[in-house]
């Protein structure tokens, strides 16, 4: 029996996040080195209808009924048969194996629900447009935290980098004047539903200055997107480098203004910026998970060793843009 095999992408958010969730625009990119995979056998020995869900590096082995029905996986495989109209699924395995780190602000929730309903669905034999696996994505996101933007599924889902406000079509963005990111994960587990609410609960607090500091975020976001949309390969790199990283820092002292940043990522963010990136920041949900650096080749190593001398677990270097 062949397998149906679908991966999806990790993401980094540049600019924007938690504004995002109040309608404020964000730019994501996703990051392809690291990756989410579904696989769906077919399993002919099984009773009528059963699915089995596998996903080892979490200890799960168990058939899908057993399973709470908010459980995400569950969730994943229900919503995906409804929408294809399939009254039950034939029996099969479904495996899961993803290397994005959980809970550090890459979107492997989404990333995991976009590579199973894509496998699921062309297992079913109606393999879905990315805008509709975004959206069945999008309501698995709601159970692993209640209020998202939106942003996670629909850049994973597209695979391309996005301007993305909350409840309007995403538009995407090309990034003609390639860029080099440092992502080094801080080994905090930060569940993003616990600081979006508390972020929740802040701003019910005091609306007036959490509204003001979210303009500001999406001031720096349309700024980014003017520059991405209008540099092309002639662009002065160092000017590009020096506006993108200067807005990276001013966009991490609004995150901390939130109360979303902590300790450990600020100490990575000052060393990167010590060690001579153009700016740093953190990425996601905050209070833990990644924070993202901007270098240039020059400054690429020294920033990965300060990065990693100051006790981060991973570091990736990975390029953004230049293939539109
Ligand atoms: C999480 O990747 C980004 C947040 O803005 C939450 C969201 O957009 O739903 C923190």
């Amino acid at each position: 029996m062949p397998a149906f095999t679908a991966t999806a992408p990790a993401k980094i958010i540049l600019f924007g996040e938690h504004a995002v969730v109040y309608g404020r625009p964000a730019i994501a990119v996703p990051i392809a080195a690291l990756q989410a995979r579904a696989i769906v056998r077919a399993d002919v020995r099984a009773s009528h209808g059963a699915v089995r869900l596998i996903a080892p590096a979490i200890g799960l082995d168990t058939q899908m009924d057993e399973l709470a029905a908010d459980h995400p996986l569950r969730r994943a495989v229900a919503i995906t048969a409804e929408t294809l109209h399939a009254d039950y699924i034939p029996a099969c395995q479904i495996t899961i194996q993803s290397n994005i780190p959980v809970a550090a602000g890459m979107g492997s929730g989404a990333a995991v629900s976009v590579a199973l309903i894509r496998a699921l669905a062309a297992y079913l034999g109606h393999p879905l447009p990315a805008e509709k696996v975004s959206a069945l994505a999008y309501e698995v996101e709601k159970i692993h935290h209640g209020n998202p933007s939106g942003v996670d599924n629909t850049v994973i889902a597209l695979e391309r980098a996005v301007y993305f406000v909350r409840g309007q079509l995403p538009r995407l963005i090309s990034i003609e004047l390639p860029f080099q990111l440092i992502i080094a994960d801080s080994g905090i587990a930060s569940p993003t539903a616990q600081v979006v609410s508390d972020v929740r609960a802040a701003w019910q607090k005091n609306r007036s200055d959490f509204e003001e500091l979210f303009d500001r975020i999406a001031n720096i976001v349309e700024n980014a997107r003017t520059l991405f949309e209008k540099s092309g390969k002639d662009e002065e790199l160092t000017d590009y480098l020096t506006k993108l990283g200067g807005w990276m820092n001013e966009n991490q002292i609004l995150l901390a203004k939130l109360g979303v940043s902590c300790p450990e990522l600020e100490l990575l963010i000052e060393r990167a910026r010590f060690a001579g990136a153009y700016g740093a920041k953190l990425s996601g949900g905050g209070r833990g998970g990644n924070i993202i650096a901007l270098v240039d080749e020059e400054r690429q190593a020294a920033v990965i060793r300060a990065l990693q001398e100051a006790g981060a677990q991973r570091v990736i270097a990975t390029t953004i843009g230049g293939i539109g």
